[in-house]
């Protein structure tokens, strides 16, 4: 293969070359178009085109359904390895020998105590408020209560930022489940694993003793995992966009998880179950509603189905479904919702319409039914995810800031106005 590509405009010949990444894929570095051609840019809509920057972190391939983390595969990370361990690779590079983890560990346990006062934020919303809102807000407020700015030139100043997050983040997602269920504040216990943290600081009743689940334990650990990294897609993409202006770790992170609220995104997961359940609520035809995500005219689509880059099976969506099956089936739950999920999968997957387009499962098709039966309200689904990619952003940040990457500014095509003169008020 030629290692340029030749665009020709006004029959002037522009050389730009081309770039292979470590997987073969190729690229055509434009960064110096608009200043050879004076001016030009180019135009894509969605960035379906574009590359933003260059990484190490996610491989995927959407066509062949691959998902490898730093290099592993994402079935090996789900079967073989815990969320800890899989954070700090993303994070850091390499998988943690076990005294690195156990360090790491130890490091954010020591910072998974929130300032008191973020109490009162917490109060002043609503019940009714929906938690990524609010885990947004409380994100974005821990740079109030941690205002000194994080030196990115040093490697200890970088890691204690990383160690902050990681500890105080649970804490804020398990207060946004106890606020809207009424139930009392509570800290974790720095005896218990990261993930089984979690879900004690959840769920703990204040009048009885916390058993730990292995299977409700396993079944988050490995749903934490699936939903790491994934690139540069939309959430991430606004976490290295915000972090390039400079803005810290924390408000970076808030506005990645505004940009995974949206039912485009992270927020498939609880549209999956809300259509789920309107399927099952209107008697389970699901013949029905495949019709309307086809008919153009309704605005209706298959949650859960179609991704921008997966061109075929998503592969945690594989992981997911068997997943589900074994969670709902450890602990003793038949839920007619997984049943109403398979039977569109199967007809979507022989349907003309979903064939060709390339629309498969993706990772939220399962995931929600997984979550409903470990006990986790619908509305609480994207913040599971939130927790899950909450490594994955720190990683996108980290190395975007060590790469020393410009701030990102996209340029547009005008298709306003021209110039026009000023009239007063009385003349319009
Ligand atoms: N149901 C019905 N039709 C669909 C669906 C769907 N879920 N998804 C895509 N299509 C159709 C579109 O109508 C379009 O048809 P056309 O070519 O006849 O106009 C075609 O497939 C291509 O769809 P686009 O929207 O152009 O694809 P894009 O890459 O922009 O969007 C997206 C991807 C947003 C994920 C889309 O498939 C979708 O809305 N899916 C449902 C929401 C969802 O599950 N999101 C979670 C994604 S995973 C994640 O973010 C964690």
């Amino acid at each position: 293969m030629s290692d340029k590509a030749i665009l020709e405009i006004n029959a002037q010949k522009y050389e730009f070359p081309l770039k292979t990444g470590t997987e073969n894929e190729v690229v055509v570095d434009i960064s110096n178009l608009r200043s050879l051609t004076g001016g030009i840019s180019t135009l894509d809509s969605g960035f379906k085109n574009t590359g933003s920057c260059e990484s190490a972190i996610t491989f995927l391939d959407g066509e062949k359904g691959i998902l490898r983390y730093r290099g592993y595969s994402i079935e090996e990370l789900a079967e073989k390895a815990d969320f800890l361990e899989v954070a700090f690779l993303l994070i850091f590079g390499e998988l943690p020998t076990r005294e690195q983890r156990d360090k790491f560990h130890t490091d954010i346990k020591a910072q998974s105590v929130v300032d008191e006062d973020l109490k009162k934020i917490l109060e002043a919303f609503p019940k009714s408020a929906h938690p990524m809102g609010v885990l947004s807000s409380l994100t974005s407020a821990l740079t109030a209560f941690n205002p000194s700015s994080v030196n990115v030139n040093s490697e200890e100043d970088m890691y204690k930022a990383i160690v902050k997050i990681m500890g105080k983040f649970p804490v804020l997602v398990a207060w946004t489940h106890r606020k809207k269920q009424g139930l009392p504040l509570d800290y974790g216990d720095k005896s218990l694993g990261y993930v089984e943290n979690v879900l004690k600081m959840m769920f703990r009743q204040p009048n009885e003793e916390y058993v730990q689940n292995k299977v409700l334990v396993d079944a988050l650990d490995k749903l934490l995992i699936l939903h790491a990294d994934h690139e540069q897609n939309c959430s991430t993409s606004t976490v290295r966009i915000v972090g390039s202006s400079h803005a810290g770790l924390f408000a970076s992170i808030s506005a990645g998880i505004s940009a995974l609220w949206g039912p485009l995104h992270g927020g498939a997961n609880q549209a999956v179950l809300e259509m789920l359940e309107a399927i099952k609520l209107d008697g389970g035809d699901t013949k029905k509603y495949m019709a309307k995500a086809k008919d153009k005219d309704d605005p209706f689509r298959l949650m859960g189905f179609g991704h921008r880059v997966y061109k075929n099976f998503d592969p945690r969506a594989r992981i997911i479904k068997k997943a589900a099956d074994e969670v709902l089936d450890d602990l003793g739950i038949e839920d007619p919702i997984l049943d109403i999920a398979k039977g569109l999968e199967q007809e979507a997957l022989k349907d003309s319409y979903f064939v060709d387009r390339k629309l498969y499962p993706n990772v939220d098709f399962y995931s929600g039914i997984i979550y409903r039966g470990m006990g986790i309200p619908t509305d609480m689904f994207t913040v599971m995810f939130a927790l899950g990619r909450l490594p994955g952003w720190i990683a996108q940040w980290r190395e975007m800031r060590l790469n020393k990457e410009p701030i990102g500014r996209p340029r547009q095509l005008y298709v306003g106005a021209t110039e026009r003169p000023f009239l007063e008020i009385d003349k319009r």
